[in-house]
């Protein structure tokens, strides 16, 4: 079974790839002289691993080249493409030691001070060789070694020359991977989650859609989109699955055929991902969307996707919803309180699934937090149950797999009256209605094309963390980064937000000027500027002086190349 992917499901296995990958991708987490890395070169292997490894060691990188099959090297390849790889793989890595401020954008491609590595990656057998080439002993050490996974499902390093030791590698590389192997089994995250359906049963099913869809989506979505294909499709899938083993347990439980598949709607269905893995696994349904998206074009016409505006004094899009037994809303933001009251009213047994994530109310306006010792998150899921409540469902709600922090999904599958009093419960429905609303016109559907807002109404953790990945690209050595692709370096949740509120990424850099600049399109580091000190000695009045604290000084590894005196923001 392949578990190269980012693989929600945590197992050993998973673990200890996840915890290399980020080893790999960023040594620098863990190696404090190194400023970051990039990947030069990539091979696929099928040679026997016992002969790469003696080819590692005993060739250059121009012998190496001239020996390994120009067929097999992937192509601009990034190490962010790791998690994608299968077999056998040999990259080749430039290591960037840390530089002063002036000398921060240092080329990849050049050798100004070159040191490399050779790493080959072994996914079948859970192990990577490290090979150092070329190198400087003061940035990374110079032995060979080999960190793998052993029978007792610990992180294990073997040296390949018998008569070497790194204590380095023993007492810091080591204990710092099995603490993050750890974190990632224990996975607070994760715990808690899959309640309401069978684990086992979820994995297989994760893993089968997986292994069917993974890689094709990906390379679809590298394509067509500009979001992290790893993170949306991923994410989908894991929905998808839930949704699968949820459908058929229903079928058991009900005494239904086995093989009976359930129909769906997915409103506000954005790129119809969700749509499109459903309706190939045979379940039939629909996905609307008030904008069509490019990627549509791209599926199989079987994928039924529509353009359509949802309002919910829409008589009709009732009776379409009650031909389908499930109104899914999947990150669904204004329409989220919606589906649950629609899918009452469609017929007394069609249910709905709710992913809620931005926090939204009847009239189309931010839901307002109620309890204060409560995040607006945990309000917002305990509103929604108390509504599907007052609708006549009798919600659950569970923690999906996914790597985001707004994973708890509301299943209303279940009525709390019978079906004879279904006339009462539409008037008190509407009476429900009437109490958030003064009519139904107040809800207003959005604008096609998405207001601008500005960035600064963005959660302040939002931000930084937008800021950080920034920084740390900028780190890594990337010298074309654009403001175009910014947002596939972006989470999922991230990129709602930013969807939702703001701008986008120029507003963002603009209100970090302290920070980035741009330059013919070209995003790099703002050169921390003195206060002026005019000729007759006095600093100058500019109001922001001193008003922000120092991002170079606080977060950049070299610091800030001024003193606090000279410097305008706060050390
Ligand atoms: C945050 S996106 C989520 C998209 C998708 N479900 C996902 O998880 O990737 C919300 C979607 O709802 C759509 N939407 C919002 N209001 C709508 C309405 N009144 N009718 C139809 N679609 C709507 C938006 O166009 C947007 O694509
Ligand atoms: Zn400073």
């Amino acid at each position: 079974m392949s578990m190269t992917m980012s693989d929600p499901v945590m197992d050993p296995m998973t673990s200890f790839w996840s915890s290399l990958f980020v080893y790999i991708e960023r040594p620098n987490l863990i190696n404090k002289r190194l400023m970051g890395c990039c990947a030069l070169n990539c091979w696929q292997i099928s040679d026997p691993f016992e002969t790469i490894c003696d080819l590692m060691q005993n060739c250059s990188l121009d012998e190496l080249k001239g020996k390994l099959p120009e067929s097999k090297q992937l192509s601009d390849f990034q190490l962010s493409g790791i998690r994608c790889l299968e077999g056998q793989t040999l990259i080749v890595r430039h290591l960037l030691p840390k530089l002063s401020l002036k000398n921060l954008n240092t080329d990849c491609d050049t050798n100004t001070s070159q040191v490399i590595d050779f790493v080959l990656i072994d996914i079948p057998n859970a192990r990577v060789v490290f090979v150092p080439k070329a190198t400087d002993s003061h940035v990374i050490p110079e032995c060979s070694h080999e960190l793998f996974l052993n029978d007792t499902q610990e992180i294990e390093l073997k040296y390949l020359l018998a008569n070497e030791t790194n204590v380095w590698l023993d007492e810091k590389v080591v204990p710092k991977l099995r603490q993050w192997m750890r974190q990632e089994l224990e996975g607070k995250e994760m715990k808690g989650s899959l309640k309401l359906i069978g684990v086992d049963h979820y994995c297989l099913t994760y893993n089968r859609l997986k292994r069917k869809y993974g890689q094709q989506l990906v390379q679809m979505w590298r394509k067509y989109e500009t979001t992290d294909p790893l993170k949306f499709v991923f994410e989908d899938i894991a929905i998808a699955s839930y949704l699968i083993v949820l459908w058929e347990q229903q079928n058991e439980a009900r005494d239904k055929d086995k093989t009976r598949k359930q129909s769906f709607v997915d409103i506000g269905c954005g790129n119809g991902l969700l749509v499109y893995l459903l309706t190939n696994e045979g379940y039939k349904g629909l996905g609307i969307d008030l904008r069509r998206r490019n990627i549509w074009d791209k599926y199989e016409p079987k994928v039924d996707l529509v353009e359509k505006v949802f309002t919910p004094s829409d008589e009709s899009l009732g009776d379409l919803f009650g031909d389908y037994e499930w109104l899914i809303g999947n990150h669904s933001d204004e329409l989220t309180p919606w589906i649950p009251y629609m899918a009452a009213n469609s017929s007394h047994s069609t249910n709905a699934f709710l992913l809620p994530c931005c926090p939204f109310d009847f009239n189309g306006s931010k839901y307002q937090r109620t309890a204060s010792n409560l995040s607006q998150y945990s309000c917002y899921i305990q509103y929604l149950q108390t509504v599907c409540q007052q609708l006549g469902f009798e919600p659950k709600v569970d923690k999906l797999r996914i790597p985001s922090t707004k994973r708890i999904c509301i299943i209303c599958d279940q009525r709390n009256y019978d079906k004879s009093l279904e006339n009462e419960m539409r008037v008190k429905r509407k009476t429900l209605i009437n109490e958030k609303l003064k009519d139904f016109n107040d809800y207003k559907p959005r604008d096609k094309v998405e207001t601008v807002r500005n960035c600064s109404r963005l959660p302040k953790d939002v931000i930084e963390a937008i800021v950080t990945i920034i920084a740390n690209e900028l780190l890594d050595g990337n010298e074309n980064l654009t403001i175009g692709s910014i947002p596939k370096l972006l989470t999922t949740d991230m990129l709602t937000h930013m969807k939702s509120q703001c701008g986008g990424i120029q507003t963002l850099l603009r209100n970090n000027k302290h920070i980035f600049e741009v330059s013919g399109g070209i995003i790099g580091f703002t050169r921390p500027k003195p206060i002026d000190v005019t000729t007759n000695g006095t600093t100058d009045t500019d109001k922001h002086l001193k008003s922000k604290r120092c991002w170079f000084f606080h977060s950049h590894p070299n610091g800030c190349p001024l003193p606090a005196t000279q410097c305008r923001y706060i050390h």
